[in-house]
């Protein structure tokens, strides 16, 4: 007899309702596990001293100074969240983005104190130049352009300048061409042959960056992203970018943002197989607690379904700002 899911018994002999009776039975067939090992946590990390500054349309999530970072990853450790991805923002933006790339900039700086201070924590840094610049683009920009090559330069000295501070692992952001190939040549030839890079391979020219913004200060001051991130129509053109991202060296793909392209998800690893991330973004994070706030959501129900979805769909890692509320929950619910 056929096993395929749409050749099951008919009704009365099969009712699919039977295993949805208890809640015991329910948990021993249920499909997907979300894990707290699964999430990685983002912060924004600011200079100065003592700072600790909530993003209004991210209730819960702050711009950070290093001591209070250091702070928050105790916490997140604490948690059983195992990894975070850092977000800089520099005390002065100039239009290459010099910032980005200070051996004493600011995520450098993070890097060298929670490396020293919660050593078992895995520490992942954003490569990009949108926070450093002072037009707030992710590269170099002559004329109307934002030019390719010379930017993808500047990342990998970025990159260098991150594992030399202590990352475990870097993560291109800019959705250049050619970058994850040259950042991997440039980690090689310092030794960093082990450090992985997990590549925004499929990133796309996305309205839900909207809080991320204020939190990174990164809104371009003219023009958008879309000549370098993709178009939302667009799939085929996401399995492109993920196969040149694994060719340059790839040994994590993302999909970003992660539910309006569960779809892309989905083909990515289906198609791969490869470790698959989601970047379940800032928009979709606001979103949540702003219906949360009106009363118009149950933000706790919502919130697990939605990371669960997205696993459902084929993540194994996702970047989520819900990483520390999740994992109080799944604590409680254990
Ligand atoms: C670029 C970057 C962005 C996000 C992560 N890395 C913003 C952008 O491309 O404008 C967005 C993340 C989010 O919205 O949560 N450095």
């Amino acid at each position: 007899m056929a096993t395929d899911e749409t050749s099951v018994s008919a009704f009365p002999v099969n009712r699919l309702r039977r295993l949805r009776m208890t809640s015991v039975l329910r948990d021993m067939v249920r499909e997907t596990q979300l894990s707290k090992k699964d999430f990685i946590y983002p912060l924004f990390v600011v200079p100065g001293k003592n700072v600790k500054k909530e993003v209004s349309s991210m209730p819960g999530v702050y711009q950070m100074s290093v001591d209070n970072i250091v702070r928050e990853c105790v916490e997140v450790k604490s948690l059983g969240v195992p990894a975070v991805i850092f977000f800089g923002i520099p005390e002065e933006k100039d239009d290459v983005g010099s910032g980005a790339y200070d051996e004493l900039g600011v995520v450098q700086q993070a890097l060298r104190s929670v490396k020293k201070e919660v050593p078992e924590l895995y520490l992942i840094t954003d490569v990009c130049l949108c926070e450093y610049t002072s037009h707030g683009h992710c590269g170099i920009v002559r004329g109307s352009e934002i030019v390719n090559d010379e930017s993808v330069e500047l990342l990998t000295r970025e990159a260098l300048t991150h594992a030399q501070a202590g990352a475990d692992m870097v993560a291109p952001s800019d959705m250049f061409d050619g970058r994850v190939r040259a950042i991997r040549s440039v980690l090689d030839d310092h030794g960093f042959q082990n450090m992985p890079i997990m590549s925004y391979a499929a990133k796309y020219a996305s309205g839900f960056y909207g809080p991320f913004r204020e939190a990174a200060e990164s809104t371009p001051k003219f023009g958008d992203r879309r000549s370098h991130q993709m178009d939302p129509a667009n799939v085929n053109e996401a399995l492109r970018e993920v196969a040149q991202d694994i060719q340059e060296g790839a040994d994590i793909v993302m999909v970003k943002p992660a539910m309006p392209y569960l779809d892309v998800l989905y083909r990515v690893k289906e198609k791969f197989g490869m470790p698959t991330a989601a970047y379940n973004v800032s928009g979709e994070f606001a979103m949540v607690k702003a219906a949360e706030r009106l009363g118009w959501v149950d933000g706790e129900r919502v919130m697990m379904e939605m990371l669960t979805g997205i696993k459902r769909a084929g993540a194994d890692l996702i970047l989520t700002y819900f990483a520390k509320d999740a994992a109080r929950v799944l604590d409680r619910d254990r």
